[in-house]
């Protein structure tokens, strides 16, 4: 399985912080946000990684992460030209997968929890779709998912009027089927191609899975609030167990006498 992180777009809900740099470069504590999703594939064991950047800043993300070796991985970089939509950044990794499944983080997103369980019960699901629900007090700032049963029927983009309190938080999983779907998409009222109208897509196929997140979930682009609660929250989740060390991390370490 590959691994796609999106880091197009614009970040013009935090500016001026993003005015001269990247979203995705801006600090969460200790180290740039886009390393947090790396953290998170590279955890689950996903290390074939392409990163899409936008063509302003393209350039400082391969000064920063270089081949991926720091982190275990292999990186492959992308640039989306115009902010078009996630789900057409997506669609420029078509040939990096190379017909496999993918699994794909936004940028800005910020886990506690492991995905891993939720990547290996996936590798076994033949076909279709999976993705990460969690439960917020704002819904209406994102994709919110409505459930019947066990399953889900609707995903409504930033609704005016949630059905539910789930927000689905952008980490997803696809099988091969998603490149089709991505070609067969029409740019929404926004003028962006939806990554919600990929996921409605397999709702309706019923090929799609889901799972809650227990552990905490952050936004970091969301606002400045949401910036500010990433950093905190990453703060006291390192205090109480520290994150393993990258290759970078190590060789900074002082050499023992
Ligand atoms: O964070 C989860 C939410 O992310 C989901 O609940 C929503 O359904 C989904 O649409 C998305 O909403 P946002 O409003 O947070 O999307 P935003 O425009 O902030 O983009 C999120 C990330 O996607 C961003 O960090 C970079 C990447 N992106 C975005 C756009 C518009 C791209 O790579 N290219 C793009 O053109």
């Amino acid at each position: 399985m590959k691994g796609i992180i999106l880091a197009g777009g614009v970040g013009t809900r935090l500016d001026p912080l993003t005015r001269v740099t990247n979203k995705h470069l801006l600090p969460v504590y200790d180290k740039p946000m886009i390393y947090y999703p790396i953290m998170t594939l590279v955890e689950a064991g996903i290390t074939d990684i392409m990163i899409v950047s936008g063509k302003g800043h393209a350039g400082h993300f391969l000064e920063l992460l270089r081949s991926g070796g720091d982190f275990g991985a292999r990186f492959s970089y992308g640039v989306q030209e115009r902010p078009g939509g996630i789900a057409e950044g997506l669609g420029l990794c078509e040939g990096f997968a190379d017909r496999q499944p993918v699994v794909v983080v936004l940028g800005d997103n910020i886990l506690e929890d492991s995905i891993r369980p939720a990547v290996e019960q996936f590798r076994r699901q033949a076909r279709g779709a999976k993705i990460f629900l969690k439960a917020v007090s704002n819904p209406g700032s994102f994709g919110v998912a409505e459930i019947k049963g066990s399953h889900i029927v609707d995903i409504q983009e930033k609704p005016k009027r949630p059905k539910t309190n789930l927000a689905v938080i952008g980490v997803y999983l696809y099988d091969r089927q998603v490149w089709e779907v991505v070609k067969a998409l029409r740019p929404s009222n926004r003028g962006e191609l939806e990554i919600t109208d990929v996921n409605n897509f397999y709702v309706q196929q019923g090929t799609m899975t889901y799972e809650v997140l227990a552990g905490w979930w952050g936004d970091g682009g969301e606002s400045f609030d949401s910036l500010l609660e990433a950093g905190n929250l990453v703060a006291q989740r390192w205090r109480r167990s520290p994150p393993p060390a990258t290759v970078q991390d190590r060789e900074a370490e002082p050499l023992s006498t």
